[in-house]
């Protein structure tokens, strides 16, 4: 990657499971767009949430929540900024509305197992929902729509941090989203 350049705006979309690595993918992607002088926005589930804490987790109020950060996801990369985004977004129809508002979408399946994903259980929501003190938890009792023709496929469970980040790159550096 050449340092400096101006660069075309592009979202990139990590979808998967609570626990599943988007959050982690998302941070070590960054730090190598932004290591090379690229402009870049990371926008993620949890953070949005922070900001906007009476977002619920019904599927009206998670469509809601995706179609918003998705619309600023494509206002961002119309104006050249690259967009990192990770959510859960269990739901196809929602990503689609998003890939529909944007350019250059790529979505990116973190694809972990729920059995990984509840071994790993970085939060300890695993154990609540296990406990019955969440419910309508993603993978769980709620769904999760896996993606049918995501742009790029992560298995978490076969690939290292540094190969999967490579195999993001790979795929921006194939379809000319960078240098
Ligand atoms: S999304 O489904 O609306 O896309 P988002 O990515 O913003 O979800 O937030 C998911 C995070 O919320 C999870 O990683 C977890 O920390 C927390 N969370 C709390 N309750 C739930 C739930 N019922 N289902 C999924 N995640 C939950």
């Amino acid at each position: 990657m050449s340092k400096g350049k101006a660069s075309k705006g592009f979202v990139v979309w990590l979808t998967g499971l609570s626990g599943s690595g988007k959050s982690t993918l998302a941070q070590a992607l960054c730090e190598k767009l932004e290591a090379a002088g690229l402009p870049i926005e990371r926008l993620d589930g949890d953070v949005m949430r922070g900001v906007f804490p009476n977002t619920g987790f019904t599927k009206a109020a998670r469509d809601e929540h995706i179609r918003r950060v998705g619309f600023m996801a494509s206002r961002l990369e119309h104006h050249g900024v690259i967009v990192v985004a990770s959510f859960i977004s269990p739901y196809r129809e929602a990503r689609d509305f998003v890939r529909g508002l944007c350019k250059n979408f790529v979505e990116v399946y973190v694809k972990t197992s729920i059995e990984e994903c509840r071994r790993r259980d970085v939060k300890g929501l695993y154990k609540k929902a296990a406990d019955g003190q969440i419910s309508g938890f993603t993978g769980l009792d709620d769904p999760y729509e896996e993606p049918l023709t995501p742009e790029v496929v992560i298995e978490t469970e076969k690939l290292t941090l540094e190969k999967s980040v490579d195999k993001m790159l790979q795929y921006l550096k194939e379809h000319r989203r960078i240098d």
